[in-house]
């Protein structure tokens, strides 16, 4: 028993955790009715880890195991077990760079989401912002969307449109895009936190 009766969430995180430190920050200023209770990094030196301990926030190096796009065996089990521990009510993807499927979907139902830099179902993958650049497309954007088993294909809960404008080069569109990220996630932590994220299949609806 942790003592806590707050929506408690486990994050997991590659990279430098902007996204990580936007949730942390609006959680303890009271706007996200949620406490971070564990996070967990594939990456020893990942800034996200840094981004926790400054908060002094539980963070953990979680070592990946063999594979390099997702987690091996043993290192799933760590993950899950170490999540159950910590009582997560939700497994928050923060810049996650590893693919997570069966026994750890099937751990966490309908309780695992992700932020994605374009405005789903256009651009999935790695370096959606360039996608959209390339492609030519005049709006993007970033999605918050529950995790299922294929890539960034699960109901979408949130999403904020970003322009793309005249001039913009991969780097300043991905900048813009992260600043929107880091209005939307947070935004959306709080809806799922006081319980107003419905999922009806594939759509999810807001209940007040
Ligand atoms: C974000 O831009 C997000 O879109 C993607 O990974 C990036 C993580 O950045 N899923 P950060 O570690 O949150 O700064």
């Amino acid at each position: 028993m942790t003592g806590s009766n707050k929506f408690r969430l486990g994050v997991l995180g590659s990279g430098k955790g902007s996204n990580f430190a936007a949730i942390a920050d609006a959680c303890a200023a009271g706007q996200v009715p949620a406490e971070v209770a564990l996070v967990l990094s594939d990456v020893a030196d990942a800034g996200i880890l840094q981004q926790a301990r400054d908060r002094k926030l539980p963070a953990e190096f979680l070592a990946p195991g063999k594979f390099r796009t997702k987690l091996d065996e043993e290192a799933e089990r760590v993950c899950i077990a170490r999540l159950q521990a910590a009582e997560v009510d939700l497994v928050v993807l923060a810049g996650f760079m590893r693919i997570l499927k069966g026994d750890f979907l099937r751990a966490f139902p309908q309780r695992v989401v992700n932020i994605h830099p374009s405005l789903l179902p256009a651009f999935p993958g790695l370096e959606a912002w360039r996608q959209a650049l390339d492609y030519g497309v005049k709006v993007t954007g970033c999605t918050v969307h529950f995790v299922d088993q294929g890539i960034d294909s699960g109901a979408i809960i949130a999403q904020e449109t970003v322009p793309v404008l005249d001039g913009d080069t991969a780097e300043s569109l991905h900048g813009r895009i992260q600043l929107a990220e880091r209005r939307l996630y947070p935004a959306a932590m709080a809806a799922l936190a006081r319980g107003q994220v419905l999922v009806r299949g594939r759509q999810t609806v807001r209940v007040a």
